[in-house]
């Protein structure tokens, strides 16, 4: 059976497209690339394996060897996009490793911590977060909180990589209560607002940690002193491309007061939560992955498709921004609109079926002064144009791979297949430049923050094996 695009409601479905409608404005059309294409840089692909070998510690992937040295939650869905094409047992490990640290309320957390390494390796590690004495934690030290869900799509590419080891080894059948009980608890105990949709109660559950779109709620928030703690990120990253003290502040003060409150949403009283776009998006383009897998093992999928189209109908009704031309987030504590659009405004386009002017107007978004997609490295994180836009601070400029990635699913969905294509040339063309870079400055292609990322390699080798679309069950 073909998956079901029309997710929204039938007023809302778009015709989807296999090439850019021939009205594009000049901006629209893909960037000449003046090298070859990247596929003729043959070391690529092997480099990238090769990084993904290293950063291989038994049972997962660490996001670097030096900056986040035990496992993180979106970051091995990432790593398994790409894992799966070199070896797709031990993609399914990856996977299967950050579930065994599953919560009782189903939550994946952020960062699993490997007992191996030093406690002191990375801030704040174990002793700060103290997840063993929360009710519902598993034995494994973790940490509280959560990062966008891109596991069921991920799960699925795993299993269609080796469809027979993965039966064989009943992958999908022990994952998919996992996934459901994950995604459960975002939609029920993170609808903070009451809304239809997921709330994120700290910056780092975004993954864009210092993002401006958490700039004002987060100012309400009184941060810690410097003083109070010491900060290992800046023995590995230069101080400009991390974030800020008065950041760390507010990070440490809002991840103190849930640990205090025993990790526990409906008792904690927030400071920050913000129905994020982008998770919510990547929630749609996982429940459409989970009805995907229901059907392989058996199961129905109607729940998944039900799901799927009530959380992007929230999305398109509450978040999407007709005058800025992309989704905005929101928060769940006042109930006003956050007016900042970064790339979490853009990612949306992975959901299919949008109703055709959002789609239009996403895509000129990032066409146009904004993101300037046809000629910037990648995507930024943030508008080229803001007053406060830097090119190298984290998500405050800076464009990543991973965004990019989601990005170009995007513009597959709705069949700017051009414009998906330079996309792709473009991260491949960035990462052939050198070291598979944490992320880059948008304007020149320069690599800020770790080298040898595993992501960046995993996705870059995922795009030279795979081009197709993934996500949304594709
Ligand atoms: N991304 C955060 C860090 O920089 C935490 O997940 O450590």
């Amino acid at each position: 059976m073909e998956p079901r695009a029309e997710i929204l409601p039938t007023t809302h479905i778009a015709h989807p497209r296999t090439a850019p409608p021939p009205t594009l404005a000049p901006h629209r059309a893909p960037r000449p690339h003046p090298v070859p294409l990247v596929e003729t840089h043959a070391d690529l692909g092997h480099q990238a394996g090769q990084v993904l070998v290293d950063n291989w510690r038994d049972t997962h992937t660490v996001p670097s060897d030096t900056l986040y040295p035990h496992q993180w939650s979106w970051d091995s869905a990432f790593v398994a996009f790409g894992l799966r094409h070199i070896c797709p047992r031990r993609a399914q490990v990856e996977l299967e490793t950050l579930f065994d640290a599953q919560w009782a309320d189903g939550r994946v957390p952020h960062i699993v911590f490997d007992p191996r390494v030093d406690a002191d390796a990375y801030f704040p590690g174990p002793k700060f977060w103290q997840s063993s004495g929360a009710p519902g934690a598993p034995t494994v030290e973790t940490s509280g909180l959560i990062q966008p869900p891109v596991h069921a799509p991920a799960a699925w590419a795993v299993h269609r990589a080796d469809p027979e080891e993965s039966t064989r080894r009943g992958f999908l059948e022990r994952l998919y209560p996992r996934l459901a009980a994950w995604h459960r608890y975002l939609a029920t105990d993170r609808d903070l607002g009451g809304r239809g949709l997921a709330a994120i109660v700290h910056p780092w559950e975004s993954g864009m940690d210092n993002s401006p779109a958490w700039d004002l709620p987060l100012s309400r928030v009184e941060p810690l002193p410097g003083h109070s703690f010491v900060r290992r990120d800046l023995h590995h990253a230069a101080p400009a491309d991390r974030p800020t003290d008065a950041d760390y502040g507010r990070y440490l003060k809002l991840a103190t007061r849930y640990r205090d409150h025993g990790y526990r949403d409906a008792d904690t009283p927030h400071e920050f939560a913000v129905e994020d776009p982008c998770t919510n998006a990547l929630l749609v383009a996982a429940e459409l992955a989970m009805a995907r897998i229901a059907e392989e093992i058996g199961a129905d999928p109607t729940p998944h498709h039900d799901t799927a189209a009530r959380i992007a109908g929230a999305l398109v009704r509450l978040l999407f921004d007709p005058a800025m031309g992309a989704f905005v987030p929101r928060d769940a504590l006042t109930g006003e609109r956050i007016a900042s659009v970064t790339v979490g405004g853009v990612i949306p386009l992975i959901v299919p079926g949008l109703p055709e002017e959002i789609t239009e107007a996403v895509v000129d978004t990032l066409c146009g002064p904004w993101f300037r997609l046809t000629d910037a490295h990648m995507v930024p994180s943030y508008r080229l144009t803001a007053p406060d836009y830097s090119p190298r601070r984290y998500w405050r400029g800076p464009a990543w791979y991973n965004t990019a990635w989601l990005v170009r699913e995007g513009l597959l969905t709705h069949g700017y297949d051009n414009l998906a294509q330079a996309l792709r040339a473009s991260m491949l063309e960035t990462a052939a430049s050198g070291g598979f870079r944490e992320y880059v400055d948008p304007w020149n292609g320069r690599g800020r923050g770790s080298g040898r990322f595993s992501w960046t390699a995993s996705l870059v080798l995922d795009l030279l094996r795979d081009p197709s679309g993934k996500l949304a069950g594709g």
